[in-house]
């Protein structure tokens, strides 16, 4: 369905109007429809609102990738979901469908309290949040959130699915500022960094899976830890 730019704009409005957005957030995501930035913020509004173009949907792709590894029926954590929890909305969707299992999001930047169904925690997750009931944790453009997931998973031998971002979020003060790097140089130490975190302490029963997104706006891998077939 071919929407005029006024048409996007109006059901962005309203979306925009039932959330606690700051007014900066929608400026910035309303402007979008002319300036053509697609970030997080921006992605998941139009997810919302069904203004997201298929091949900008990695929402979608994600978790038609996912399902190549697991089902929806488990009880499953979203970190860092986002600001509005794209990504949950879908599964949600296919769980209600399924008449089965759980999606819990965790991010201390939610600005929804309440969505069909989902469990919304506000919050940041860390290598010790207790994830007591979880049989599966996953993530798109896990930020901050990475090397914790990594962590966590492994600490409660869980399964994982993550898809990295384009940025770098070393804990160390010395590999943050290695002078001298270009961007592409950092993204090589990082996804480095990211896979000896992965692969430390596999455990026989599991294996790694790397995949990628199919558009090119999107280089970046996805990691899944799952239980060997
Ligand atoms: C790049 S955004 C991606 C959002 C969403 N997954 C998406 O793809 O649209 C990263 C998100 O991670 C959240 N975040 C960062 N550190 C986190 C942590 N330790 N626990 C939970 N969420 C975190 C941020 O608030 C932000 O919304």
């Amino acid at each position: 369905m071919d929407l005029t730019y006024q048409e996007k704009k109006k059901r962005l409005e309203v979306f925009l109007k039932k959330y606690d957005y700051d007014e900066k957030m929608k400026d910035f995501i309303l402007n979008s429809l002319s300036t053509n930035c697609m970030c997080d913020v921006v992605s998941q509004a139009y997810s919302a609102c069904d203004i997201l173009e298929e091949n900008d949907n990695m929402y979608l792709e994600f978790l038609a990738n996912l399902e190549k590894y697991f089902t929806l029926d488990h009880n499953i954590i979203d970190v860092g979901g986002g600001v509005y929890p794209a990504l949950a909305t879908y599964i949600k969707e296919k769980q209600v469908k399924l008449k089965t299992g759980t999606i819990t999001v965790f991010d201390p930047n939610l600005v929804v309290n309440k969505l069909n169904g989902i469990i919304l925690k506000k919050e940041a997750f860390t290598e010790k949040t207790k994830i007591k009931s979880c049989d599966l944790i996953i993530g798109t453009y896990t930020c901050e959130a990475t090397i914790p997931i990594i962590r966590n998973a492994r600490k409660n031998h869980i399964p994982f699915s993550i898809a990295l971002c384009g940025c770098t979020h070393f804990e160390s003060q010395k590999l943050k500022s290695i002078p001298y790097l270009s961007y592409h140089q950092m993204q090589y130490l990082w996804n480095e960094y990211v896979m000896s975190e992965v692969n430390k302490g596999l455990p026989n029963d599991m294996e790694i899976k790397i995949d990628y997104f199919n558009n090119i706006k999107h280089p970046y891998p996805i990691i899944t830890k799952t239980y060997k077939k």
